[in-house]
């Protein structure tokens, strides 16, 4: 029977698997705790893709809930309305799904049911008839839907006599949406019309792509200003060995017998992800599936990211296939790409990228012209000549790529016969 595999690239990470983000779990327990003293608070965590926003909206979700103490004893209880938003979504699409999660929520706990009488009312005949995403987004003109919204989180919270500590409005995938489905706007208003409910007890968290910041502001000028706004980086190196360390741990657990790892394959993963976690997983998942003597090598983790559907392969599918694989064949383009990648996502000069490619002017340049044109690569509109990267996550997957040609070389030193 194959044994089981702890790492999971596709999946958000379960609270038990989770690892690091201190300083955002302490500001959203932070906003939490505020909110619930009638003291409302909001956050923004963006990120780059893969980077565990979701899985972070997952761990807040069961904190919120009171899953597990936020202090080693003490556990919050909100209600917590936790959605995911899609392209196309129209304002009024988000404010339904806010509703009907309300609803599935409010569903399950019988006590709520039978003190929450007027709030359940409304929520018991609200029906979306499945949701449609390819609406025509309409400018709002009235806020009916939200108001309604507003009615019922005023009623729960009133009628609920303390049961719950407020309702936590987890929101991810929040950039999705275009920016007239105004979701800065919806969030302002719902804060504004709470308030003057004197009802402050729901904090909203939004979880998306750094675009989603350019969104809500299109949406509304001062909405951001609501909001706490967090950047995820990558996790640090105690934090990547540590989630190949519980990775292990679980495997040993479900499969009742231990599998091993070397401490430089154990380095190796934790250098070659630079900390990206989704990296993380894909390249423990590999060297984890191709290993046979349970203990992971350093063989095990090169065979596992390099060989052909190895985790490059499929990370360079999954997330940059567009930008890398399918647009550039030349090898000239690489070496630009290569030599970019040395800065991450940071601005490098023309200059810098002949001189770290040694690729020939002419050639440099009409890289250069088609990368920008395919919008590979960004030129620094405020420094002429400048030019990035769009992700750091690109760059380092760029860099690894090229760690294969490393490994061989240092390979064919040493089998090369000495004379
Ligand atoms: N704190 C963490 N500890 C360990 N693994 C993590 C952590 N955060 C994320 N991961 C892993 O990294 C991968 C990506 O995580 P996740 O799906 O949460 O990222 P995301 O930012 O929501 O991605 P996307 O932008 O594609 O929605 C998953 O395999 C997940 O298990
Ligand atoms: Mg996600």
């Amino acid at each position: 029977m194959a044994k089981f595999n702890p790492f999971r690239p596709g999946s958000v990470i379960s609270p038990g698997m989770f690892v690091g983000r201190f300083e955002e779990i302490q500001v959203a327990e932070h906003a939490l705790l505020q909110t619930r003293n009638g003291n409302p608070q909001h956050f923004v965590i963006e990120g780059e893709r893969g980077i565990g926003k979701s899985s972070l909206c997952l761990w807040l979700d069961y904190l919120a809930k009171g899953d597990f103490p936020y202090d080693k004893i003490n556990r919050l209880s909100f209600v917590v309305v936790s959605v995911e938003l899609h392209e196309g979504m129209n304002y009024d699409d988000i404010v339904d799904v806010l509703l009907s999660e309300l609803k599935r929520q409010i569903a399950n706990r019988q006590q709520l049911l039978e003190s929450c009488k007027k709030a359940w009312e409304f929520l018991s005949r609200f029906q979306v008839g499945g949701v449609k995403y390819d609406r025509p987004a309409q400018p709002v003109t009235d806020h009916r839907r939200l108001d309604e919204l507003t009615d019922v989180l005023v009623n729960l919270i009133e009628e609920s006599g303390g049961s719950i500590e407020g309702v936590a409005v987890l929101i991810d995938e929040a950039d999705r949406p275009a920016s007239a489905a105004n979701l800065g706007q919806l969030c302002k208003l719902l804060t504004e019309r709470l308030a003057r409910r004197r009802c402050e007890r729901v904090c909203i968290g939004l979880f998306g792509l750094p675009g989603l910041l350019g969104k809500l502001k299109d949406s509304h000028e001062s909405s951001l200003r609501i909001f706490n706004i967090l950047t995820l980086e990558p996790l640090e190196p105690p934090e990547r060995i540590a989630v190949i360390e519980k990775g292990l741990e679980e495997a040993a657990r479900k499969n009742q017998f231990e599998t091993t790892i070397s401490e430089e394959a154990k380095a190796m993963i934790a250098n070659l992800s630079e900390g990206y976690p989704h990296f993380l997983q894909e390249f423990a998942h590999c060297a984890f599936a191709i290993d046979d003597d349970n203990n992971i090598s350093v063989d095990d983790v090169l065979d596992g990211t390099f060989k052909e559907h190895g985790a490059l392969n499929q990370l360079g599918k999954k997330y940059f296939a567009d930008l890398y694989i399918d647009q550039i064949g030349s090898e000239d383009y690489r070496r630009v790409l290569i030599a970019m990648a040395e800065s991450l996502d940071g601005w490098v000069s023309r200059q810098a990228i002949l001189e770290r490619s040694k690729v020939k002017e002419k050639i440099v340049d009409n890289a250069l012209h088609a990368l920008r044109e395919r919008k590979i690569i960004f030129l620094n509109p405020r420094v002429r000549g400048e030019y990035r990267l769009p992700t750091k996550s690109f760059a380092v997957w760029i860099r690894a790529r090229e760690e294969q040609k490393a490994v061989e070389a240092r390979a064919a030193i040493q089998a090369a016969p000495s004379s």
